[in-house]
């Protein structure tokens, strides 16, 4: 069994252009991987299945954008060898946080080790599967452009952790894009340098355009950021098309005071640098 894991992201900023005539709009983002994980294995099997390790079926069963992944490179091979895929998930679910795209991601990578796929084939795949799949692949802290398969690597970040909190509903990411379309493109939520961090500080603005949008189409969203910003005395930022807000700390110790005190739940959240992380168990996988 081969194993690995799949780190979530947090859209520091997003900027979006007119959609386009392929139906999708142009970002140009700053994203960061944050060590909020989901943990997937593969292995071979007599008919194709997914689970979590409690070997409760994951839903979507092998419909799964996880599932899908590996079956993709393992189509590259025509190879027609079943495989089981263990799924055990703490990044929540449809927040914003890249989730779905990362266990894509990492799945990639897996199946790459076991049909023994090259790196080119699962760049290739990955933004077939999604547009935050590639950024996945790829991991620590970057720029992302075009429909989320323009990557330009940054130094990583440090100096700071990040209190995530997931609001208790769903936005979902085709209509808040549509929503910035029928709102005529509206400006986004911004946090100003001098509010960042000190090492964030004398870079740029980080803004989220879809901000506006997700609001209209969730109001009680902005009750959330504003509750929040009142607690924690700081700006809280939208993650991609939501719901997941998110603010900046000097450190562990502060995020987790503040996100204690946060009724519905919170964590935090170190950036990392990290794509995903493979792992072997045994050596029955061919
Ligand atoms: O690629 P992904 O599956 O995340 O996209 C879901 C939907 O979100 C797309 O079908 C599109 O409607 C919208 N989208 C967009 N522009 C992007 C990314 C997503 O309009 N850059």
């Amino acid at each position: 069994m081969i194993g690995g894991t799949a780190y979530a992201k947090v859209n520091l900023g997003l900027r979006v252009g007119a959609r386009g005539e392929d139906g999708f709009h142009p970002i140009d983002g700053i994203f960061q991987s944050v060590k909020i994980v989901d943990t997937l294995t593969l292995s071979p099997s007599e008919v194709d299945e997914i689970r979590s390790s409690d070997g409760r079926p994951v839903p979507d069963g092998i419909d799964n954008l996880a599932f899908r992944a590996a079956a993709a490179v393992r189509d590259v091979t025509n190879s027609s060898q079943p495989i089981a895929m263990g799924l055990d998930k703490t990044i929540p679910v449809a927040a914003g946080l890249g989730g779905g795209s990362a266990d894509a991601a990492a799945a990639l990578v897996l199946a790459s080790r076991f049909f023994g796929v090259g790196d080119d084939t699962l760049h290739e795949l990955a933004p077939q599967l999604g547009s935050d799949v590639p950024f996945c692949l790829r991991g620590g802290t970057a720029r992302v452009g075009g429909r989320g398969d323009e990557l330009e690597s940054l130094d990583p970040l440090s100096g700071f952790v990040l209190a995530v909190v997931v609001p208790p509903f769903e936005l979902p990411t085709p209509a808040v894009f549509t929503q910035w379309d029928t709102m005529g493109e509206p400006p986004g939520l911004r946090i100003e340098p001098n509010q960042l961090p000190p090492t964030l500080r004398g870079k740029e603005a980080l803004v989220n355009d879809l901000y506006p949008a997700a609001v209209i189409l969730e109001p009680q969203l902005d009750d959330w950021r504003r509750d929040l910003e009142h607690r924690w005395g700081r700006p809280v930022m939208l993650s991609g098309s939501g719901p997941s807000l998110y603010a900046f700390f000097l450190d562990q110790d502060e995020a987790t005071d503040a996100t204690t005190a946060v009724p519905a739940g919170a964590r935090f959240a170190e950036p990392s640098p990290l794509s995903p992380v493979g792992w072997q168990v045994g050596t029955h996988f061919r």
